[in-house]
């Protein structure tokens, strides 16, 4: 069985941690959140430059006392960046707000039309210049992959895209583990709205566990990396305790039976 220091091996040999710290929306809690996540032992923190708080991810990382080199940081290029072709400008903000020297995994956020190819070859020369470890995409569905893959010199590393028990992915995880890509879950607790279904009450009766637990257990059991956002110390700790239980495969798909297609944001209508 896996534990909370398990890591996934990438498609170009580099590790990353099977669970994450998300900070979407985190605000001014951000760094304190980071460095909560990091001395109860996360070593995964996914931040963006849409964010806005990449400089906090960076003083959280710092005060928390454990070296950059045992976290695992992803950040991502913004549409607007993407659309202005500032791609390599706005990697230079990112690494200069984080005050780090790399970034470990960088991402295209969205799939802006037109632009797939554009952005990919700014970040496969990062990754040529060692500036990221590793180099990936967010929020493409398997046409935005095949297109990316029929120019791209460097697959990407990770599919980072959104996924909770209300919208499970179920082709796109598999289109992306027959491909090498490690599925990687936005909104993996459904931003706490799937919380309430009472399955997920009931398994975590069972279990001794919190809905939120049952939840991020599924993730990790499908190998899908979930970065559950919380800015609550005793949140953060709990969303880590889900390596010590299994679900079954029943249980896994009953799970995966309350999938409503409940999806916030369109990877198709990218107009923001
Ligand atoms: P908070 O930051 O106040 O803890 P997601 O990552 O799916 O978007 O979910 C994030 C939302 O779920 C946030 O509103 C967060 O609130 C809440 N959340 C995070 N962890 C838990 C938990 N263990 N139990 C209940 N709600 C949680």
């Amino acid at each position: 069985m896996s534990t909370f220091s398990s890591k996934i091996t990438l498609n170009n040999g580099i590790e990353m941690p099977i669970l994450g710290l998300g900070v979407f929306d985190s605000g001014e809690s951000t760094a304190p959140a980071v460095q909560c996540a990091i001395q109860n032992g996360y070593r995964l923190i996914d931040t963006a430059a849409f964010y806005g708080n990449e400089r906090e991810v960076g003083e959280g990382v710092k005060s928390s006392g454990v070296p950059r080199e045992e976290i695992f940081v992803t950040t991502k290029v913004w549409n607007d960046m993407q659309r202005e072709g500032r791609q390599r400008e706005s990697f230079e903000k990112s690494l200069r707000a984080l005050d780090m020297e790399y970034v470990d995994l960088y991402l295209v956020h969205w799939p802006i039309p037109g632009k797939i190819h554009e952005t990919w070859k700014v970040l496969e020369r990062l990754y040529e210049e060692k500036l990221v470890r590793a180099i990936g995409v967010s929020n493409f569905l398997e046409h935005h992959l095949e297109e990316l893959d029929a120019q791209a010199n460097i697959a990407p590393a990770v599919d980072q895209f959104e996924c909770h028990p209300h919208l499970i992915r179920k082709e796109l995880r598999e289109y992306c583990r027959a491909r090498g890509i490690v599925p990687e879950a936005w909104s993996p607790l459904g931003r706490g709205e799937a919380l309430t279904e009472p399955l997920l009450k009931k398994l975590g009766e069972k279990y001794g566990r919190t809905p939120a637990q049952i939840v991020l257990r599924y993730h990790v059991q499908n190998g899908v990396v979930p970065i559950p956002k919380s800015v609550h110390p005793e949140r953060i700790c709990q969303n880590k305790e889900v390596f010590d239980f299994a679900l079954s495969p029943e249980e896994m798909a009953d799970i995966e039976k309350l999938d409503c297609g409940d999806m916030h944001g369109d990877p198709d209508h990218v107009d923001w």
